[in-house]
């Protein structure tokens, strides 16, 4: 049986290797995603709709402000392949890892 400072040492471990990963995959050939690089990938795909003469003008992408307050849910639309909408162009692989890691730790691990 593992003691109970065992298990914290090992849930720590656990949490730190989880950690490092997802900086690892966020950051892959070590060159951050900047919001410019963000940006480029929303103009291409999505801002003909997201913008405000758009069929979604509500959600305007290219407005910095907004595109950053609503990056967390930009991302789950991106992962689930649910925007931009089927039949339409969508982002490569490389586009959707610019996207999902510049969303999902804008703050942290890949810095501006
Ligand atoms: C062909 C037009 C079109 C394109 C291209 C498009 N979208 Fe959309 N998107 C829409 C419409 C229409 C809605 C619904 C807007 C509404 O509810 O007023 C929407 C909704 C969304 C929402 C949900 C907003 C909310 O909170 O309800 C997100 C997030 C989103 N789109 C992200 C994207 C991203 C990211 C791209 C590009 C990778 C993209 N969309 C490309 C038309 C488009």
């Amino acid at each position: 049986m593992w003691s109970r400072d065992q298990t914290r040492q090992i849930s720590r471990r656990a949490l730190s290797l989880a950690l490092s990963l997802a900086l690892f995959a966020c950051t892959g050939n070590s060159q951050p995603v900047t919001l410019a690089s963000a940006r480029q990938v929303v103009s291409k795909y999505c801002v003909t709709c997201h913008s405000p003469s758009g069929a979604a003008a509500d959600f305007d992408w290219s407005d910095e402000r907004s595109l950053m307050l609503h990056r967390r849910n930009i991302a789950a639309k991106v992962s689930r392949n649910s925007m931009p909408p089927s039949g339409l162009p969508q982002p490569d692989a490389e586009e959707r890892r610019i996207l999902l890691c510049w969303a999902a730790s804008n703050d942290a691990a890949c810095p501006r």
